[in-house]
């Protein structure tokens, strides 16, 4: 198998290590390229981008050889894997790309548009045997990893309801317009932070997705994507769980309140963590936070995976399943028929 014979260049070159190329050099880009800067075995070699200054950019920032074609770079540098960071609709067709190169993929979310897209991936990383992880970020900050520790250690009693508040002004200029457009991001804010709101729940609470709806609206009319929605949820565990985006000109908030029998965790992923037992909210020390720490664990589980065939928990049937989730609530509003 390709990814095979390339796999073993890695110990061929000693400590260079398991080499990377990225494709796609936007803005979550270089926060990947930051945390791979910090694990021992991962080496940056080259960078591909469609946008010449961005190109520059990227390359001034990180040192690395350049490409526009990102088909170019796969042919033509010795990689053994990928980092994806493109626009939503290009997720599949250069995910089957890499694996039918045989280089394992860490690939942003969401994992492509569609299930049936992701049905494709899923193909052609079995058939060519190689590593797909999707970036789904929660398991890795910090926040989420203490509010964790705090549920498995039962002192808050049952678990029983979530619910997760996402308000952020989305229609904004300085979002890259693609994200604007259902054709190239598969839907609005419920397509990019549905899959971080699922992924985080179904962390915090080791279950799966039972039942989903919701209610989708769009309130910007140059605009086809959904702005606001609120989504009801029942995971397989019991717990019942509510999710609610406002993509308006409104204060911004990242929230999630876990509600149990005896008390309550009020999160801010990435930022703070509140324990309730009684009298008020006492404020949980959390020794690093913020985006870079998570993307260095996410990259590290990815090395573990690849190396040592470490447990992949942000498999390809995971990315699916946040995507069956997504289509699911598009599915009920009738979104696809463009109603409002
Ligand atoms: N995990 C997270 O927390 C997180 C955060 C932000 C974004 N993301 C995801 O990362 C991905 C990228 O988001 P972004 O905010 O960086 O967007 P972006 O628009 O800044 O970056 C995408 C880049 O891809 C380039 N591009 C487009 N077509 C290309 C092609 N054919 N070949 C090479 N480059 C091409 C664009 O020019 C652009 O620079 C999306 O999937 C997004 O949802 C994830």
């Amino acid at each position: 198998m390709q990814c095979v014979k390339k796999h073993a260049l890695i110990y061929e070159r000693g400590n260079i290590g398991m080499r990377i190329g990225f494709i796609g050099a936007g803005i979550i880009s270089h926060t990947h390229a930051e945390a791979i800067k910090k694990i021992e075995g991962l080496t940056l070699v080259a960078a591909a981008e469609v946008l010449p200054e961005r190109l520059k950019d990227f390359a001034e920032k990180h040192h690395v050889n350049t490409y526009i074609d990102y088909k170019e770079m796969v042919k033509s540098e010795v990689l053994d894997a990928v980092a994806i960071s493109l626009p939503h609709y290009l997720h599949k067709e250069s995910a089957v790309f890499c694996a039918e190169h045989g280089l394992h993929i860490l690939l942003e979310k969401p994992m492509a548009n569609t299930v049936e897209e992701c049905a494709e991936i899923l193909k052609a990383t079995r058939q060519s045997g190689v590593v797909l992880m999707i970036c789904h970020v929660q398991r890795y900050f910090s926040t989420n990893v203490a509010a964790k520790k705090i549920i498995d250690s039962g002192r808050l009693g049952k678990l029983v309801s979530i619910t997760d508040v996402r308000n952020i002004n989305y229609f904004v200029q300085s979002r890259p317009s693609w994200f604007l457009k259902k054709e190239t991001a598969g839907g609005g804010i419920v397509m990019n932070y549905g899959v971080h709101s699922l992924d985080k729940i179904m962390f915090l609470t080791d279950s799966k997705v039972m039942h989903i709806n919701g209610i989708i609206g769009k309130q910007m009319p140059n605009y086809d994507v959904e702005g606001h929605a609120q989504i009801l949820l029942q995971l397989e565990c019991g717990v019942t769980a509510v999710i609610s985006y406002c993509g308006y000109n409104v204060p911004p908030i990242n929230e999630t309140i876990l509600y149990f029998t005896e008390g309550t965790i009020k999160l801010h992923t990435g930022s703070e963590l509140w324990v309730n037992q009684g009298d008020g909210y006492e404020r949980i020390p959390i020794h690093s936070v913020g985006d870079q720490d998570a993307f260095a664990h996410q990259w590290q589980d990815f090395f573990q995976v690849v190396e040592n065939g470490a447990n992949n928990k942000n498999n390809g049937d995971y990315g699916m399943e946040i995507i069956s989730s997504i289509e699911q609530i598009y599915n009920y509003c009738g979104f696809k028929n463009n109603i409002e």
